[in-house]
């Protein structure tokens, strides 16, 4: 080789290792302007393009694409949605990297209560009141996700929710901005644990932007009409909560607000999330949303529809395929701007290096590492601890529970003892086995030692048979004690699963009647997405525990809460009513200029005639085996200084037999405002574990965003006047209370 050639390969070689170096140095808004330098028009519109996988179809399903990984070859694709475990992923990854710049896929699924192991359903966790027990949920399933090849969950759904018809009701946390707000900042951190590029953080995705939770008559995809300070004031809170943790990407959602479709809302992709919030990751449409704004009436055809999506802020497009179809079309005619195309696909790209897939597109394609993952006995642990913790006790006379060992029969009646699909419940992942869950007969099984347990099924979860009326009855009277399973069927609530009527399913509660009449202790527990309505059940069975649905560990973690392995502590994030008639029903409401003095003060005070006012179980409420008693409150000053800080405390001591935990509730009330304040708002809590005769003393501070809100005008303001500060253990059972003064 003559030494022309030699310094020619060697300046070469030098030149390649100069520009890999720059490569590897450059920040990523360089490398993402370097990416987008060399894409066409129609590559960058395939980054805004997300298919179904066609694993699992979560919507309607289209056909019009043919081969989705011939699509993905030709780079327009930029995403796909329900593909999950390493070997379907790879085989996508591989056609991705066939495309002419290789961009790597990223794939999305909506693991919203665990992946493999399946968590208790989000409202549930709610109940907990335990952040870091419902982080650590999120962590997990984000752990098992990443490891069967997700990179991006649609979860949390931080939607408020005050309409338990509604079917969603379930995948939230309930109706509260500010529990909701801290649930969902655990939720963002849980998934994305210590960043994207981790080969256990998976994209978090805060959904649905917004107010879908709200939508008339509790109908899912329905309108929603509401006043823009509610929506500031209740239903954004969460969604900035999880934007200041973190979360790299949000949904926007199937209604209109106010007339606008959320897909379409400018107001509040672009206004709000990117302009005033400063949002950097990026908007997914839901579920085919962008093509059905030709249903809402709002646009003609999908090219006006994918014209008023993007040009609102909507980045990607899920199964709609609007985008793909007619962006280019757009673009040609000035209808949507290059820059704002490159500024979508910019924050998609963005995402893509974050999660480090253009240094390895495989690098969550590790068949190895999804095997040791998944189902670990750390994972099954924590979601038995989290499902005990979601567990309500809502009555317990006579101290029926928790049940002594020394029992010789328990009798197990109802429809869901032997379940295990409603344990999972709806939402949850097909990736586990259902052999994994354990039903409450099996936990039974486990804890009851030498008693013995009798079954019987006394009816149906929806059936109308009483047949098997007699048979319960008569396995009753064989027992000591008796545990009754009821509730909904795993897909009675979820989405577009919402019902007008939210009674105990069935002849449930004929049963319940039928085995209450033997005379015995019964103990009912109630299995179900959403808050139900069960009055006779209430008023007369002597024991009630709410177990949502609790995941692979709830026959488990029943029975550790029968048995007092552990003392139930969990409280409801949600209110419970005593007829469909009320709702929406909320702890938060005005007080009106005729507000009722007592639950049959019916005389000119809004109040129905035919029903109290209050709830059956109000926001906050749960009980333990143990009680407490708050006293000795003290506020370190009476009145104070937006500039200053007021100091709450007060004692709580455990004045029962049982170890057990409280969750004391802080709420604040403004007595005289313009606009009006709710009678009542949780501003704090604190979960505190006690010893049977222990005392802690428990503080809260009132700062001045604390007696903040928004006016009309929507500006964050404080009005001097007297505020009133309640402490206790529901919402409906304050303990302490005073009064104190902003003075300026
Ligand atoms: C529609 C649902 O509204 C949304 O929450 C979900 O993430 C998508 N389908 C994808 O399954």
């Amino acid at each position: 080789m003559n030494s022309c050639k030699k310094s020619f390969i060697l300046l070469y070689i030098l030149s390649i290792g100069i520009s890999t170096s720059y490569a590897q140095q450059q920040s990523i808004p360089q490398k993402v302007q370097a990416l987008l330098n060399k894409m066409t028009l129609a590559e960058k519109i395939g980054q805004l393009n997300q298919y179904n996988g066609d694993w699992e179809a979560t919507g309607p399903v289209s056909t019009d694409v043919g081969n989705k990984l011939d699509a993905v070859k030709r780079g327009e694709v930029g995403s796909i949605l329900n593909i999950v475990g390493v070997k379907h992923t790879r085989v996508f990854q591989e056609a991705a990297m066939k495309s002419r710049l290789k961009i790597p896929l990223l794939f999305g699924q909506d693991v919203i209560h665990g992946y493999s192991v399946t968590f208790p359903i989000p409202l549930a966790e709610a109940a907990s009141w335990d952040m870091a027990a419902i982080e650590k949920s999120a962590r997990i399933a984000a752990t098992e996700a990443a490891a069967g090849g997700v990179h991006w969950t649609f979860a949390p759904m931080v939607d408020i929710a005050r309409d338990p018809r509604w079917g969603r009701v379930m995948e939230g946390a309930g109706e509260d901005p500010y529990l909701g707000s801290l649930i969902a900042t655990a939720r963002v951190h849980g998934f994305q644990g210590k960043g994207l590029g981790n080969l256990d953080a998976v994209m978090a995705c805060a959904k649905h932007f917004t107010a879908y939770g709200a939508a008339i008559g509790g109908r899912d995809y329905n309108s929603v009409d509401m006043s823009i300070r509610t929506l500031w004031e209740i239903y954004l809170p969460p969604f900035k909560a999880a934007l200041d943790a973190g979360a790299a990407t949000f949904m926007n959602s199937f209604n209109d607000l106010n007339g606008t479709p959320a897909t379409a809302n400018h107001y509040l992709q672009q206004n709000i999330l990117k302009d005033k919030w400063g949002f950097k990751g990026f908007v997914v449409s839901d579920w085919g949303s962008i093509g059905e704004m030709i249903n809402h009436g709002y646009v003609n055809d999908n090219y006006e529809a994918a014209e008023a999506a993007i040009n609102a802020g909507n980045d990607m497009d899920m199964e709609s395929r609007s985008y793909i179809n007619n962006l280019a079309k757009l673009v040609a005619y000035k209808k949507v701007s290059v820059t704002r195309i490159d500024e979508a696909v910019g924050r998609i790209l963005t995402k893509k290096f974050e999660l480090r897939l253009f240094d390895d597109p495989y690098r969550f394609c590790n068949a190895e590492r999804e095997k040791r993952v998944l189902n670990t006995p750390e994972h099954v642990e924590a979601a038995r601890d989290i499902a005990r913790k979601s567990i309500v006790l809502l009555k317990n006379e006579h101290q029926v529970l928790p049940l002594s060992k020394n029992l010789n029969t328990i009798a197990l009646i109802g429809p869901l003892v032997k379940s295990k699909k409603e344990m999972k419940g709806f939402w949850a992942q097909n990736v586990g086995n259902e052999d994994e869950v354990v039903s409450l007969y099996e936990g039974m099984q486990q804890a009851a030692g030498k008693t013995k347990l009798l079954y019987a099924k006394g009816c149906d979860i929806t059936d109308t048979s009483r047949t098997d009326f007699n048979e319960a009855y008569k396995t009753a009277m064989q027992a000591d004690v008796i545990v009754m399973a009821m509730g909904e069927r795993f897909d009675m609530t979820g989405e577009a699963k919402s019902r007008s009527n939210i009674h105990l399913p069935g002849v449930q509660e004929e049963l319940i009647k039928a085995v209450v009449a033997s005379g015995k202790p019964v103990i009912v527990l109630l299995m179900a997405g959403r808050p139900m309505v069960f009055n006779w059940t209430a008023d007369h069975a002597p024991a009630i525990l709410y177990t949502w649905w609790l995941g692979n560990q709830a026959g488990n973690a029943i029975a550790d809460v029968l048995y007092g392995k552990y003392n139930p502590a969990a409280k409801l994030p949600i209110t419970f009513p005593r007829a469909e008639g009320q709702i929406p029903i909320y702890y938060n409401h005005l007080n009106t200029g005729r507000p009722a003095k007592s639950d049959t003060d019916v005389f000119y005070t809004s109040a129905y005639t035919d029903l109290p006012n209050s709830p059956r179980f109000a926001f906050g409420y749960g009980l333990s085996y143990t009680t407490f008693k708050y006293s000795n409150l003290h506020l370190s000053k009476k009145s104070m200084l937006k500039s200053e800080d007021v100091t709450v405390s007060f004692d709580l001591q455990n004045t029962g037999k049982y170890a057990g935990e409280e969750v004391a509730q802080f709420y604040l009330r403004d007595l005289v405002s313009q606009p009006l304040r709710p009678v009542k708002e949780l501003k704090g809590f604190e979960k505190v574990m006690l010893q049977p005769g222990e005392t802690k003393s428990v503080s809260f501070t009132i700062d001045k965003e604390k007696l903040a809100f928004y006016n009309d005008e929507l500006e964050r303001i404080t009005q001097p006047g007297t505020f009133r500060l309640m402490i206790g253990g529901a919402s409906d059972n304050i303990q302490l209370q005073d009064d104190f003064e902003l003075t300026n």
